[in-house]
């Protein structure tokens, strides 16, 4: 466990971040914050990496998602109703729907006008809305349903399984099986009723309100009560062994499991319970009131998600990838991104949990694992590019945002102490729970609690291209 978590998605990740020439990413991501222009909601919230994910001019509260998906002809009939609020007035906005065709949508129950335009789709309430005002736009939807390829090459969204689908929507996928403002900036709760044959299984978000069988088919209801960003949602369908179970602390489990991977994952789930016990230590309360594990047969998919409540695994994981997913829950899922710049904030918090587990259970400590990879030479893809600033989308899951991002989180531990650094990720998570942070502000607060000036480090390890010359 010194190393950080590879899968083969992240190997081809590895490679594209190694040749993609850091300078011309870096000029094509100025784009600047969202300007509201007049009345019109903007086609994207002004993230760099991401123009046109999410929107301007609203905050989505609520999504109430009624799907029904037939695995054999790979159909997905949807009904959407989001409940938001107008942050400006607006004549009109966008929502983020890929794919699908759209065969209703009202606002406020009454008909909208609406047009397709790439990824967005342009609504036209018949009348303005105001600014302040509460406002319910129903989305009815149906096709066969696919994922997005992202800028690195990588699908997510709704994948296609044999026995159902794999649902993962990190960063884009989201918006390929449901009208949303696709971006971590809006965070909303959930209700899921999803339909599937009698004998599969539709897993998403929260708390499994119940499940009723009726002519031959069986309709999940769902419940994520907590704010989540729509790239964490999902509603992943198969042919799963399923174990409910309460913790000590009284955190609802529910796992999925492909009975093709149950003799391998069954040990690894049965840790989950003392695995956020211990982060909980370190990281203060879990954020939630549901868990548990989402583990498909989907090989080719090459990755894990750290969907809220329920991580979703492409196999059955190890304890060191369990570890990371979980990790994600407080840092990623809680604690939100407001800009994909800053995704070393969700993975390299994560491979770090990574470290920290295998330091209290008998592997090697953190400063090992840091010092293995100081060791590689400046050549490696290791030092292609700083953590705290990719460059692009399509880097945002290389190598350097996953351990050069744990190394920064060494390299802090090391300048201010273990008891100050277990205090500023505690105080992180705390400070910004069901919200979003920036790395300025995780500057900021280290060097509030730690009484230091951090400037150098951050800039170092975070911002400056090459391998540091210092460990
Ligand atoms: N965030 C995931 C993790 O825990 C990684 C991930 C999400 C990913 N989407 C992806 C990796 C797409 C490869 C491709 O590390
Ligand atoms: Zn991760």
């Amino acid at each position: 466990m010194t190393h950080p978590r590879r899968r083969p998605a992240l190997l081809r990740r590895e490679a594209v971040a190694a040749t993609v020439p850091v300078a011309v990413a870096a000029l094509l991501a100025g784009s600047g914050p969202a300007v509201a222009a007049g009345s019109v909601g903007t086609a994207g919230v002004g993230d760099p990496y991401f123009p046109l994910a999410g929107n301007g001019g609203y905050h989505v509260s609520h999504y109430d998602l009624t799907l029904r998906y037939d695995p054999v002809g790979r159909h997905l009939d949807g009904r959407a109703v989001l409940t938001a609020r107008a942050t400006q007035r607006l004549t009109r906005f966008d929502l983020d729907f890929q794919g699908l065709k759209i065969t209703g949508l009202t606002v406020d129950h009454v008909k909208a006008e609406h047009r397709r335009d790439g990824q967005e789709l342009v609504v036209t309430p018949r009348r303005a809305l105001r600014k302040g005002e509460r406002f319910q736009v129903a989305v009815t939807y149906n096709g066969t349903p696919g994922p997005v390829t992202d800028p690195d090459g990588s699908a997510d969204g709704w994948i296609p399984t044999d026995d159902g689908a794999f649902v993962a929507g990190e960063p884009q996928g989201a918006m390929t099986w449901f009208p949303a403002d696709n971006h971590p900036l809006d965070k909303s709760s959930y209700d899921f009723t999803i339909t599937v044959p009698q004998g599969r299984t539709a897993v998403a978000n929260g708390v499994l309100l119940g499940q009723r069988t009726a002519k031959g088919r069986t309709t999940f209801h769902w419940r994520q009560t907590e704010p989540m960003a729509a790239y964490l949602a999902t509603a992943t369908v198969g042919a799963f062994q399923v174990t409910q179970y309460t913790t000590r602390d009284g955190i609802k489990v529910y796992d999925a499991v492909d009975p093709r991977e149950a003799a391998a994952a069954k040990p690894v789930l049965k840790q989950l319970p003392s695995v956020l016990e211990w982060e909980s230590r370190l990281f203060g309360p879990y954020p939630y009131r549901a868990a548990g594990s989402i583990v498909d047969h989907a090989p080719e998919v090459g990755y894990a998600l750290e969907t809220q409540t329920r991580p979703v695994y492409d196999r059955a994981p190890d304890l060191s990838t369990l570890v990371h997913e979980s990790a994600h829950q407080w840092f990623g899922d809680s604690v939100s991104l407001t800009s994909w710049k800053d995704i070393w904030l969700n993975e390299g918090f994560a491979t770090y949990a990574e470290w920290l587990y295998a330091e209290q259970h008998g592997g090697d400590s953190a400063q090992k694992a840091f010092d293995a990879l100081y060791a590689r030479p400046a050549t490696d893809g290791l030092w292609a590019f700083p953590p705290g600033d990719p460059g692009s989308g399509a880097h945002i899951f290389g190598t350097p945002v996953y351990a050069r991002g744990a190394m920064t989180l060494q390299a802090l531990r090391t300048a201010v102490g273990d008891r100050d650094f277990f205090r500023i990720l505690r105080a992180w998570a705390q400070q910004h729970r069901y919200g979003h942070g920036t790395s300025a502000q995780f500057e900021r607060l280290a060097e509030r609690l730690s009484g230091k000036n951090l400037d150098r480090l951050f800039t170092t390890w975070l911002y400056t291209q090459g391998k540091p010359r210092h460990p």
